[in-house]
C-alpha cells in the first residue's frame, strides 16, 4: 500500500507550476495564432502581450502611437493581456465605427465592469455607460440643458465674469518679469467658469495662482475677506482632480491589484475618499437647489446654469427651449442629476483647458496666424476694446474659430476614441465579430499627409480656404469623436474657447519665456498641456 502514496514536495510544486505555465503560454498562444483577422504587430508576450511595449516612450504615449502607425500602417493591433484591441486610423473604419445612424453597432465604448461597479457608476453617467437605454436618457438630459440658447449666452457672460476676476489678478500681482505656469492658471479659469455654470454655485481657484507668487498687500487683503470660499473651492477642486485622474485607474488595473497590492490600496483609497467627499459636497448643493427652486414664486424668473436645467427637466417648471423628448417624460433623480454634473465637469475643465494652452503656445510659435486673429479681434471690437462680448460676435470670430480647429487637430485633446461592436460586421472586405475592440487614433487621422496638406505645419489658414476645406472629408477632422457618441459639449466648448481667446488678445501680451522649448504635456484618457512657462503684460497698441 506504500508504494500508492504521493508525497508532494517543492520538486512538485516546481514541476506542477512549470506544467500550468506552459499550458497556459501554450494557450495564449493559440488564441493569438488562430485569431481571425491577423494585423501588423510586435510579437506579444505571454499574459501580458504589448503592455510594457513602447514603455521607451515614458508619457508621450501619442509618439509611441505615431511611430506604431509609421511601421505597421493605419490599422494594427495591440494586445492587452489576451485581449486584442484594433487601432485604427483608417477612413474605410471610422465611416462605421463613427455612423449616426440609429441601427449602428458600434454603440458601446470597452469599459471595465469590475472597476466601475468598484467605484459604484457602473451604468451611470454616459461617457462610460454601456447600458443603452440609459444612456441614451442620460445623454438626452445633458444635450437638452447644454442646447438651452439662455444656457449658451449665460456661458459667454459668466466665461467674461470669471475671466475679468483673473486679469485683476494679474493688473495687482504680476511684475513685468513675472514668469507664470500659463497651465495652472488656464486650468484655474476653466474649473471657475464650468463649476459655476454648471452648478450655479459660485467656485474660486484662480485667485490661488497669484497668491502664491506675490503678497501684494490688495492680494492679502482679498485672501483675508474671502478665505472660506478661496480653501473650500481650492479642497473641491483638488478631490475632484484625485476623483478623475484616480477613476482611471479603476478601467485598466484588475481588482485583485487595488486590493491586494499596497500602493494600488492606498490609491484606490484616496479615490474613495475624493469621491466620498465631491458627492457630498454636490449632493449638498444639489438639494439646496431643489429647495430654492421650489421656495421661488413661479413668475419669478430662475437661472440658467445646469443644475437648474436638469433639475426643471420634464416638470411644469422646465426653462429649456430645446424640445422635450417625446421619448423620455420623467423628470431626473437626485442621483442621476448628480452623475450628470460630474460628467459635464469632468468633460469641461480640462479639455478645454488644454486647448486653451496649446493655443498660446502655437500662436506664439506663428506670428501670421497670431497677427491675422489679433486683427479679427480688434475690427470686431473697434475702439472699444472692453466692451462686454455678446453671443452674436462669437459668429464673428471666424479665424479664432479656425485656430482652435487647427491646434484641435495639431495637439488632438482627446487623442483615442474607443467603440466595441455589438453585432458582427464587415469592414474593409474583412468579417470581424461581435465584441471586437477599436480604438481610433484621431492624431493618426489629423497629422496624415493622405488627408491633408503640410500636416505638421501649424496653419489656421487651412479652415478660412473654402477651397482647402472642401478637400477635407467628414472624417478628416473628429476632435469631438462623431456619430451617436460625438461629444455633446462641443458647442459650449467652442463658445468659450473663442471667447476666453479673444478676451486674452484683445488686452494682453502673451510671450514664451523660452521659444526654444517644444511643447510639453502628459497623455491619459486627455492630452494635458504642462510647463508652459509665460510672461503676460497689458497690450501696448500703436
Ligand atoms: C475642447 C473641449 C472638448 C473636447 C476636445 C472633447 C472631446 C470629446 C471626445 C473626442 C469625446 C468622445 C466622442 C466619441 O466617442 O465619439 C467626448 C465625449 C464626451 N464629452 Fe467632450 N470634449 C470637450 C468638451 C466637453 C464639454 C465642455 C463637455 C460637457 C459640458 C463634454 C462632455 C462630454 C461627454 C458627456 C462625453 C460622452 C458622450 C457619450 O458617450 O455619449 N465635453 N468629448
Amino acid at each position: 500500500m506504500e508504494i500508492f502514496k504521493i508525497s508532494f514536495g517543492v520538486y512538485e510544486f516546481f514541476v506542477l507550476s512549470l506544467t500550468l505555465l506552459l499550458i497556459s503560454t501554450i494557450n495564449y498562444y493559440h488564441k493569438y495564432y488562430t485569431r481571425k483577422n491577423p494585423l501588423p504587430a510586435p510579437f506579444p508576450l505571454p499574459f501580458i502581450g504589448h503592455l510594457f511595449h513602447g514603455s521607451f516612450y515614458g508619457n508621450d504615449f501619442c509618439e509611441y502611437l505615431q511611430f506604431m502607425q509609421s511601421k505597421y500602417g493605419d490599422i494594427y493591433e495591440r494586445w492587452y493581456g489576451n485581449k486584442r484591441v484594433i487601432f485604427v486610423s483608417k477612413l474605410e473604419y471610422v465611416e462605421k465605427l463613427l455612423s449616426a445612424s440609429t441601427k449602428s453597432k458600434y454603440l458601446i465604448r470597452d469599459s471595465n465592469p469590475e472597476g466601475l461597479k468598484d467605484l459604484g457608476t457602473y451604468g451611470e453617467g454616459i461617457l462610460l455607460n454601456n447600458n443603452v437605454n440609459k444612456w441614451k436618457y442620460n445623454r438626452q438630459f445633458l444635450t437638452q440643458a447644454i442646447l438651452t440658447s439662455n444656457f449658451l449666452k449665460e456661458s459667454v457672460d459668466h466665461t467674461q465674469a470669471i475671466f475679468n476676476e483673473m486679469e485683476e489678478c494679474w493688473r495687482i500681482g504680476l511684475k513685468d518679469n513675472t514668469i507664470i505656469d500659463f497651465t495652472e492658471w488656464s486650468h484655474s479659469l476653466t474649473t471657475d467658469i464650468i463649476f459655476q455654470l454648471i452648478t450655479g454655485k459660485k467656485m474660486w481657484t484662480i485667485v490661488s495662482n497669484i497668491l502664491n507668487i506675490s503678497s501684494e498687500p490688495k492680494l492679502i487683503e482679498l485672501q483675508k475677506s474671502n478665505e472660506k470660499i478661496i480653501s473650500e473651492s481650492s479642497e473641491i477642486s483638488k478631490a475632484f482632480q484625485k476623483y478623475i485622474m484616480g477613476s482611471n485607474s479603476f478601467l485598466y488595473v484588475p481588482r485583485w491589484v487595488r486590493n491586494f497590492v499596497p500602493s494600488f490600496r492606498a490609491a484606490q483609497r484616496e479615490v474613495f475618499e475624493a469621491q466620498s467627499f465631491l458627492y457630498e459636497k454636490l449632493n449638498e448643493i444639489i438639494r439646496e437647489r431643489r429647495k430654492e427652486i421650489e421656495n421661488t414664486p413661479r413668475d419669478e424668473k430662475l437661472r440658467y446654469d445646469m443644475l437648474t436645467l436638469l433639475i426643471t427637466a420634464n416638470t411644469d417648471r422646465s426653462i429649456s427651449d430645446v424640445k422635450d423628448n417625446q421619448e423620455f417624460t420623467k423628470p431626473l433623480s437626485d442621483k442621476d442629476v448628480l452623475y450628470l454634473i460630474i460628467e459635464a465637469l469632468g468633460g469641461g475643465i480640462d479639455t478645454t483647458a488644454n486647448v486653451f494652452s496649446f493655443a498660446i503656445y502655437y500662436l506664439a510659435h506663428n506670428l501670421n496666424n497670431k497677427n491675422r486673429m489679433i486683427q479679427e479681434i480688434d475690427d470686431l471690437f473697434g475702439q472699444n476694446q472692453n466692451r462686454p462680448i455678446t453671443y452674436d460676435d462669437l459668429s464673428q470670430l471666424i479665424y479664432c474659430e479656425a485656430v482652435i480647429k487647427e491646434v484641435l487637430r495639431m495637439m488632438t485633446t482627446v487623442p483615442f476614441v474607443g467603440r466595441v461592436s455589438t453585432e458582427t460586421d464587415s469592414i474593409d472586405n474583412l468579417e470581424w465579430e461581435a465584441g471586437t475592440c477599436y480604438v481610433i487614433y484621431t492624431p493618426g487621422i489629423h497629422l496624415n499627409k493622405n488627408y491633408w496638406n503640410e500636416p505638421e505645419k501649424f496653419d489656421a489658414d487651412r479652415f478660412i480656404d473654402v477651397d482647402d476645406q472642401k478637400k477635407h472629408g467628414k472624417n478628416h477632422l473628429i476632435m469631438w469623436g462623431g456619430g451617436l457618441r460625438q461629444c455633446p459639449g462641443r458647442k459650449l466648448a467652442m463658445i468659450e474657447l473663442k471667447c476666453m481667446l479673444a478676451l486674452m488678445f484683445r488686452n494682453w501680451d502673451v510671450e514664451l519665456a523660452d521659444m526654444n522649448s517644444p511643447v510639453k504635456y502628459n497623455v491619459s484618457i486627455v492630452r494635458s498641456a504642462k510647463d508652459l512657462k509665460v510672461k503676460i503684460k497689458p497690450r501696448s497698441r500703436k
